[in-house]
């Protein structure tokens, strides 16, 4: 039953869905705080060269695949002395990633979740680097502050994405730059576009990333199939392998036969 959890979410109401998502991730942070899981998206295997090959110190490189997801998306523009916001930032790993390797002059990672940004702020001290609590959809800062917006696999929790591109716009400075990547099934995929096309945005770049991630997905699928089985209660189990993502979900089925994809879009304000 949970794990129907993890299929969108279609045709409830806004609230119950941001509230179960929320609901979600606080428990997922409450019960595993240890410093070995730092990401919770699919990630990124390069295909055609798309990355510039990206040198990792050793302790990053067990997180690879999930950071060349935030590299792909956060190199869109050049973040060298730029003041950048990451909303949906969950346990905080590409966000410090940024702080780390892309040199920003301020980074700042945002989650609705209280429990995920205590965790962030106990793995990652970084001076240009800071967390705090947010909501997507009202974002707690004045217009015009950010460079640069990063938003990486969070957008499908949000209640309404039409409020969030709204609030994307209004914090960015103008010329700023909003880069996204998050998965959709086929049919929410109009919906989608009507949110970006009914902002005052301006689209530069769309790519259907979705060979990309199933790449990744193969590549971690053991490692994650180990921790779920090492970490997770059994009720928990089903849930934890769909909201993963490891081989036979209905997630990756879904990636798999084209009735999911993955996007990324890079987009400008005018
Ligand atoms: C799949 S996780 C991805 C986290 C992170 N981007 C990563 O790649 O590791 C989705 C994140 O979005 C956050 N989120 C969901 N709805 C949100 C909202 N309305 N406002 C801010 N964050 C939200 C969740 O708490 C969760 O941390």
């Amino acid at each position: 039953m949970i794990e129907n959890l993890f299929i969108f979410l279609t045709g409830i109401s806004p609230k119950i869905k941001r509230n179960l998502w929320r609901w979600w991730y606080q428990l997922m942070a409450k019960s595993y705080q240890k410093t070995d899981w730092k990401f919770m998206n699919y990630g990124f295997s390069d295909l055609n060269l798309e990355l510039n090959p990206l040198t990792l110190s050793p302790e990053d490189e067990n997180n690879r695949y999930f950071i060349q997801l935030y590299h792909y998306v956060a190199t869109a523009t050049d973040l060298t002395g730029k003041k950048v916001l990451e909303v949906g930032c969950g346990r905080g790993g590409g966000a410090s990633y940024v702080a780390k390797y892309l040199q920003p002059q301020e980074m700042i990672g945002v989650d609705f979740s209280q429990e995920n940004i205590n965790l962030a702020n106990q793995f990652y001290q970084f001076p240009n680097l800071s967390f705090q609590q947010g909501d997507a959809e009202n974002l707690p800062f004045a217009d015009q502050t950010f460079d640069v917006i990063i938003n990486v696999e969070s957008s499908h929790c949000y209640g309404s994405m039409t409020k969030f591109v709204q609030e994307v716009e209004r914090v960015l400075k103008t010329g700023g730059i909003f880069t996204w990547a998050d998965l959709r099934p086929l049919n929410e995929l109009e919906k989608l576009k009507e949110s970006f096309a009914n902002s005052g945005l301006i689209e530069l770049k769309t790519v259907n990333i979705t060979p990309n991630v199933l790449k990744a997905l193969d590549l971690v699928n053991e490692s994650k199939q180990t921790l779920i089985k090492n970490n997770v209660p059994a009720f928990l189990k089903n849930a934890f392998q769909e909201f993963a993502g490891v081989k036979d979900s209905k997630i990756y089925q879904g990636l798999k036969t084209g009735q999911i994809v993955y996007l990324s879009y890079i987009f400008q304000k005018k």
